[in-house]
């Protein structure tokens, strides 16, 4: 099986490019699946449910969220009834939405998602560890696919988090820091890694924001609202390769100009 995991979807340019690149990928790479983080794709925080239709049209068969989930109002009814996106498993149980879904690829069998939200300067409810087992059981009772989105800052929490999953999850993939690290590879046990899959947006930015508008949050200390940038977009992601058996057999780093 063929997976493809698009790394943070950021603003219209980011959606847009997926719209443009993303049906042409599925055939050249042969793709049986793809999730897509979509947690930036309105104006860089957060999604509507426009954007994720726009999204699961373009080809994503499931959208993954992250600390921006609740800044759009509509999304909270939305994710009661959208049965492919996903929102991180450790927050309060009373929210709406499911930190896990199953997702049929393109042969029909299906993936596992789980999404996960990490502890340092972001807040879930409880530790991402705490929860984590018994998804992952959950989803191995009924796929032995089992995607990991673990969004979050700290390099140690996602490089723990694949070291905790390898052997039993399919692929685990970091998001939300928006530069793509260089150590995608398959750890012991078959399971695919990356510590930050990348930015699907602009990247003459800074981490998706225009340039000049981020650089004054620096420069004069105020707050500031952010902008989507326009230049180079770019589709960044994990692709990977999985056996029968849900063990990765391959992992590589994706980045195209889109
Ligand atoms: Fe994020």
């Amino acid at each position: 099986m063929r997976l493809l995991f698009l790394a943070d979807v950021y603003g219209l340019p980011g959606v847009e490019g997926v719209e443009r690149a993303l049906p042409g990928l599925r055939d050249e790479l042969g793709l049986d699946l793809v999730v897509a983080n979509a947690e930036n794709a309105a104006d860089g925080a957060g999604l509507t449910p426009k954007l994720a239709e726009r999204l699961l049209q373009a080809g994503a068969d499931c959208l993954t969220l992250g600390n921006h989930l609740w800044r759009r109002k509509e999304i909270g009814p939305y994710l009661v009834q959208a049965e492919r996106v996903v929102r991180p498993a450790n927050l309060l149980d009373r929210l709406p939405g499911r930190g896990l879904a199953f997702v049929p690829a393109a042969d029909g069998r299906e993936v596992a998602v789980i999404n996960l939200l990490g502890s340092f300067t972001l807040e879930p409810a409880q530790s991402m560890f705490a929860v984590v087992d018994a998804l992952v059981d959950q989803a191995l009772a009924r796929t032995p696919f089992v995607l990991v989105d673990v969004h979050a800052e700290a390099t140690s929490e996602k490089v723990a988090m694949g070291r905790h999953l390898a052997g039993r999850a399919s692929a685990v993939c970091g998001t939300h820091t928006h530069v793509q690290t260089s150590d995608a590879g398959v750890l012991p046990g078959g399971t695919a890694y990356i510590t930050d899959a990348g930015m699907t947006g602009p990247h003459d930015s800074v981490i998706g924001a225009v340039t000049e508008i981020s650089l004054r949050r620096f420069l004069l200390q105020q707050p500031q609202r952010l902008e989507p940038a326009t230049g180079d977009v770019r589709l960044e992601g994990l692709l990977v390769e999985l056996d029968d058996a849900g063990r990765a057999t391959g992992a590589e780093a994706l980045r195209r100009p889109a």
